[in-house]
């Protein structure tokens, strides 16, 4: 089996979608120092600062710094005091991601329908409210110690969330890189755990299974994975889930997986309109990219066909093209962007193209592998 595209699925009749999703809200990360994670996404990232909440706005056990470049918004939240369960999630994890969350209409109608197919609930509906009105905050367990929020927020017109007081510096404003909004967030789960959470994202979320890549498809001479796409109904929301498979070496995924201690979001893609001018302006603030070797780029147009783009800043900069029958995509990941070798983000630009890089899979791969070696993990 190579690709496979769901077609049948499209075919059927559609069923109601039971928990229709608007999008990401916000993700949010768990991290050993919040004030210092927020300053590295904005100087190197280009978000802008949005709220905070902590001890000064009556949140006494933690400090959270929410910031937002166009669509995206991230909030980084530590602990401030050691006996604590984000203290333990740290100590466990490192940095990650802890909260995936989603915008819907009516939270309680999606913890409802959640929880009734079998979701463990994190969080019951809770009504915030502040002079800005009130959101309805739920949530359910998904795969590791990772949280899927449900935020409804139409009734609420404050600038973050009850709780959060806005943010703003004057002095530092850095500028935007052009990053847009959350295209697609990865999951790596465990041995035989990829099929019982596509299982569960059809079942208790409603979603569908739209790509499927096995380990012929995605291997290298020393490692391999599997991965499924999971869509929601609306197609507003893809989580694809990454399974490690045998190779002769230790595959990414159970290097992750080793280093996160559980399964965890291996990487965050971010959509930007202009991905050239996006990744200079990343690279010269300091992120790191993976790097694949230049002669990727001597056949790149036989492989891929006409592109809009001249390969030379392509080149220069590591940016890798992938098409399918709907069109192209352009993208690149960074290096892991803590010590440990978990958490990346990938950079994305689609020019029709609806799928994630097949094409790419091998040259990216046998890059994560360079990395693995230098660290001694392969
Ligand atoms: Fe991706």
């Amino acid at each position: 089996m190579s690709v496979t595209q769901a077609t049948a699925q499209s075919a059927a009749t559609p069923a109601a979608d039971f928990l229709p999703l608007q999008g990401t809200d916000y993700v949010e990360f768990y991290v050993g120092n919040a004030k210092q994670a927020a300053h590295y996404y904005m100087s190197a990232f280009g978000f802008q600062a949005l709220a905070y909440a902590g001890p000064e706005t009556g949140i006494k056990d933690r400090a959270s710094y929410a910031i937002r470049q166009n669509k995206l918004t991230f909030v980084l939240t530590t602990p401030i005091r050691s006996n604590h369960p984000i203290a333990d999630h740290v100590h466990r994890h490192g940095d990650g991601v802890k909260m995936l969350a989603l915008r819907v209409d009516d939270a309680r109608d999606a913890w409802q329908q959640t929880t009734s197919r079998g979701a463990q609930s994190y969080q019951e509906p809770q009504v915030l409210t502040d002079a800005e009105g009130e959101a309805v905050v739920s949530g359910i367990h998904t795969y590791g110690e990772t949280v899927h929020l449900f935020i409804e927020r139409k009734n609420y017109k404050g600038v973050f969330l009850p709780g959060f007081r806005k943010w703003e510096n004057p002095w530092f404003k850095p500028e935007e890189s052009g990053l847009q909004y959350v295209d697609h967030c990865v999951g790596n789960v465990g041995w035989n755990q990829m099929n019982p959470w596509v299982k569960f994202y059809e079942e208790v979320m409603g979603f569908k299974n739209i790509l499927s890549f096995d380990d012929k498809d995605i291997s290298t001479e020393y490692s391999a994975l599997m991965s499924k796409v999971m869509s929601s109904g609306n197609g507003y929301v893809k989580f694809p889930i990454n399974e490690p498979a045998e190779g002769k070496k230790k595959s990414q995924v159970e290097e992750y997986l080793d280093f996160y201690d559980g399964e965890g979001v291996q990487h965050v893609a971010m959509a930007t309109k202009d991905i050239v001018a996006t990744v200079r302006s990343l690279r010269s603030r300091g992120v790191e990219f993976l790097q694949v070797p230049k002669s990727y780029y001597d056949d790149l147009l036989e492989r891929v066909g006409a592109i809009d783009e001249d390969i030379a800043p392509l080149k220069e900069l590591g940016i890798l093209v992938d098409r399918d029958e709907e069109g192209y995509l352009l993208q690149l990941f960074t290096k892991p962007v803590q010590d440990r070798p978990t958490l990346f983000f990938e950079i994305i630009q689609r020019k029709g193209a609806q799928s994630f890089g097949k094409g790419n899979f091998k040259a990216l791969f046998e890059a994560i592998e360079r990395e693995q070696a230098s660290r001694g993990n392969l």
